[in-house]
This record gives structure tokens, sequence and C-alpha cells, in this order.
């Protein structure tokens, strides 16, 4: 069966992730930044009998991001997900659409948000190149937002959260590129908005939902759909 490497798995989407792939058969390599936190993950990890392994890992803590791929050295990894990422302090379910305005922008937290979301994906990328070009699927999705589309901002505001997804959504477009000739994909999807810590819990589409979609729309991915914007419902999505 093949392997899914997932950041940010203990809790949201990421966890969601792990319930799935794990059901369906997969070796599932999970990192979170504190697994002890998160008694799901544990409970899966015990009922799916060595077929998930968890390590701790800070996507911005690059030195650990090189240790772990060091140590995972010869295990082929067929689709890494960068799913990690953050609203920093002032979150969408928290101040909905009045979260970091023009005026009272925080710009320590929009870096912390930048380490996280934009140079996390790639710096995961960089560390695992070779355990997903040594796989048969050999597929790296990041896990992105229809708030980083350029062209669909019609409401303003968001101002670091945007710009660090529309960041690593350039990236993933280069690395499509950059990739292709070793047989990797790369693309951003975006999950929808899914009712999770982030998403909070009024938001309309469950993460069942959202990552059985995702996960259809990662089987379905071929070289020609790489370097393209993808939503959860296999829709695409416009830069
Ligand atoms: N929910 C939505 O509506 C929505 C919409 C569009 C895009 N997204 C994107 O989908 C992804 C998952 O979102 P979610 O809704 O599941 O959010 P969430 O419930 O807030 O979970 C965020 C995950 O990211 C992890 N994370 C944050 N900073 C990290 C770091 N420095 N190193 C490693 N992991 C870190 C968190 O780990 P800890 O538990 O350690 O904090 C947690 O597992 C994110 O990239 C998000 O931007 C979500």
């Amino acid at each position: 069966m093949p392997t899914v490497l997932i950041t940010g798995a203990g809790r949201g989407l990421g966890l969601e992730f792990v319930r799935q792939y794990a059901a369906d058969g997969w070796t599932v390599i999970a990192t979170a930044r504190t697994p002890e936190r998160h008694a799901e993950l544990a409970t899966l990890t015990k009922a799916a009998a060595g077929r998930i392994k968890v390590h701790a890992l800070d996507v911005t803590d690059h030195a650990a991001v090189d240790t772990l791929a060091a140590r995972l050295a010869g295990v082929a990894v067929d689709v890494l997900i960068n799913n990690s990422g953050t609203m920093g302090a002032q979150s969408f379910a928290g101040q909905g659409m009045q979260a970091q305005r023009f005026g009272g922008l925080d710009y320590e937290d929009w870096a912390y948000q930048f380490r996280v979301n934009t140079l996390g994906p790639i710096k995961m990328s960089e560390a695992f190149v070779e355990h997903v070009a040594a796989s048969l699927q050999k597929k790296i999705v990041t896990l992105s937002t229809v708030i980083a589309s350029i062209g669909s901002n019609n409401l303003g505001g968001l101002y670091a959260y945007r710009s660090t997804k529309a960041g690593v959504n350039a990236i993933m477009k280069s690395m499509a590129l950059d990739l292709a000739r070793r047989g990797i994909i790369a693309v951003p999807v975006h999950p929808g908005w899914a009712a999770t810590d982030m998403g909070g819990l009024n938001a309309p589409v469950r993460p069942q939902h959202s990552v059985a979609g995702l996960r259809q729309v990662i089987a379905g991915l071929t070289k020609e759909k790489s370097g393209r914007f993808w939503q959860w419902d296999g829709k695409e999505l416009g830069w």
C-alpha cells in the first residue's frame, strides 16, 4: 500500500487525513508539534497496528525537518501533504473578516505566518523530495485557500493569511515546473470552508467531506493537473 506523510496531523483536517488514509490501508507518517497533546491521534495510532507512525515536528524548525528526513531516508513517500497552517493570533473562527485589517497589522505575527504557511511547505518539499521521487505516486500537495486567490478577492482584509497563502501558491507552481522532469506532481488545494479550530464550528463543510473530496482530487492528479489550483470538490480555482 502507498505511504502518505501529513504535517499538522494532531487535529483538524490533518487528523482527518490520518483517519481516512489509515482506514483505507495506507501507511501514514503523521507529524505534529506536540503529539502527546492529541488523544485522538494516539487512539488512531493504537488501533492501526503499526501503520500510523507519529513524529514530533514543528515545520518552522528547519533543522528538525532535516533530521526527520534523514531518519526516514529510504522510505518512499507517495503523497506529501503540507497541511500545517496558521492564521496567527487573529483567526477567521475568532474575528471573521475583521481579522488582520489595514491599520492594525501585527508584523511579527505576519512573519510567523510566513514561516508556517509559506516557508514550511517549501522546506518540507526540499527535505523530502528524494522520498517522494522514490515512490510510485510522486505527489506533493499543500493546503492553501481560496482566500489566496488574488483574482477572486472582493472583500479585502486578511493581509497576512492571504499573502502567505498566495506565496505558497506561487511556490507550488514553481515546484510543479521544476520537479516535472522527475515525474513529481505539485499542487495547492483549497479544502473549502471547513469546521475546524481554524474554520470555526459554523463552517459549512464537515472535515470528513472536505478530506474525502481532497483525497479524490489527490488520487486523480496527473502531470497535466500539476501546477494548478484545485478545490476539495474537484473544481479548478483561478490564481
Ligand atoms: N478550515 C478551513 O476552513 C480552511 C480553509 C482553507 C484552508 N485551510 C488550510 O487547511 C490547513 C489545515 O487547517 P485546519 O482547518 O485543520 O486548521 P487547524 O484546525 O487550526 O489546524 C492547524 C494545524 O496546523 C498545525 N500547525 C500550526 N503551526 C504549525 C507549525 N509551526 N508546525 C507544525 N504544525 C503546525 C497545527 O498544529 P498544533 O496542533 O500543534 O497547533 C494543527 O495541526 C491549513 O493549512 C489551513 O490554512 C483551512
